[in-house]
């Protein structure tokens, strides 16, 4: 047998989209060259003082052994209490599992849920993981392609159409990365009613669920009549700028949560102990900080999207959420006659602008710009975007 005989698993997938781009503009910056960068998938702002302190607090008091696999029963209340408090749902500790960051909760929910042939419907665009993390298991996606034309809605109507007697999971991320919509309460009702009729899963992504700019902030968890069929996957690397701490957690039926113990025990084991005493901080005390990066964000998607929208031939919707704006540069590129793929790469090469192309999320034509940096970095890459697209 040959050293390089990799499992077929792990043919099956590909190193991050984002990661490919941020490699490439790594080595740009090491070349000197300055970068304005939209590319990053995380807060601009520092993790917050009282935060970082808990940390530091739980080193200096020897907090620094294993713990219980899910997490602490403490931070396990903590994440059913802040979740009930914001959204009226009722999960109990036992129901709430805490991760390495929000990509293992996902990682080990389909882990335990998908086996080969098993589909999960996916709304396109999504997040670069999910895919891969299906696949990795064996499970077969099956896109619903919503559209920048309608706002990127996502109806129980496009579901149903991509029902199969194999589906097992309806993935839905609200608010969306790349696009920033958020979906309607009404449709994410009528996407439970189908799913428990049906006797399958909805899996409701709310990473970004506290940087919902409609004024209505809404949680799948407060439906408490769907929790069996429910499965809430949340993070805390947005909501308090911690991207590096990994912390994420799962809220699900308790059968769910025992098996993601399971797998957990016998994987990372429990998150680290000091980043759990720091998420317990961020989860019971003032939330005034979240709502303090929610007000800037919103002030930066406004100047994002003002700027976008006045380049000639970009559209742009307006986001509800997230911090990603995904202008429609189709009629861009097809002016060069290029795809945004390319487009993409030449924007980084020659306008020296990191984005990310619409492809790595299923949806060609557009590409995704972060907006979490400062106005004076979005005012600065606005321009160049407009005089590079302006050369083409
Ligand atoms: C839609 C979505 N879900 C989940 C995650 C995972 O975040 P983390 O693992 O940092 O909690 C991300 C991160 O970018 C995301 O964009």
């Amino acid at each position: 047998m040959s050293l390089n005989a990799f499992t077929a698993r792990i043919g099956r997938i590909e190193i991050s989209a984002t990661m490919a781009i941020n490699n490439e503009a790594t080595t740009l910056r090491a070349q000197g060259v300055d970068l304005v960068d939209f590319g990053a998938g995380e807060p601009h702002f520092a993790t917050p003082e009282h935060i970082k302190q808990a940390a530091v607090d739980a080193i200096h008091a020897n907090f620094t052994k294993y713990t219980a696999v899910a997490g602490t029963k403490d931070l396990r209340e903590a994440v059913a209490a802040r979740h009930k408090a914001d959204f009226n749902s009722n999960y109990s500790f036992e129901e709430a599992i805490l991760t390495v960051g929000g990509k293992s909760a996902l990682f080990n929910t389909f882990q335990v849920l998908i086996d080969h042939g098993d589909e999960v419907i996916i709304p396109a665009p999504y997040w670069v993981s999910f895919k891969d993390q299906v696949e990795y298991c064996g499970g077969k996606c099956r896109f619903v392609a919503t559209s920048a034309t309608d706002g990127f809605r996502l109806t129980v109507a496009m579901i149903e159409k991509a029902l199969t007697s194999k589906t097992k999971i309806i993935l839905v991320n609200s608010p969306n990365n790349p696009s920033g919509a958020v979906v309607a309460p009404e449709d994410l009702a009528a996407i439970c009613k189908l799913a428990a009729a049906r006797g399958i899963y909805v899996l409701i992504d709310e990473c970004y669920v506290y940087l919902d700019y409609t004024g209505r902030p809404f949680s799948l968890g407060s439906l408490t009549e769907y929790k069996d069929n429910l499965l809430l996957m949340g993070s805390l690397s947005k909501t308090y700028s911690m991207t590096g701490w990994r912390l994420g957690f799962a809220l699900a039926p308790k059968s769910v949560v025992g098996q993601l113990q399971k797998l957990q025990s016998q994987s990372t084991s429990n998150p680290t102990s000091i980043v759990q005493k720091a998420g317990l901080v961020a989860l019971t005390s003032s939330q005034q900080c979240v709502a303090d990066m929610r007000a800037e964000y919103i002030e930066l998607r406004n100047r994002i999207v003002e700027g976008l929208r006045a380049i000639p031939n970009v559209k742009c919707t307006m986001p509800e959420g997230a911090f990603y704006a995904f202008p429609d540069v189709s009629a861009v590129a097809a002016k060069a006659g290029i795809d945004t793929a390319e487009l993409t790469t030449r924007l980084l090469r020659e306008g020296h602008v990191v984005g990310v192309p619409g492809e790595a999320f299923g949806l060609p034509g557009h590409i995704r710009f972060s907006y979490a940096t400062s106005a004076k970095e979005i005012d600065r890459g606005l321009e160049r975007v407009k005089s590079f697209f302006a050369k083409l």
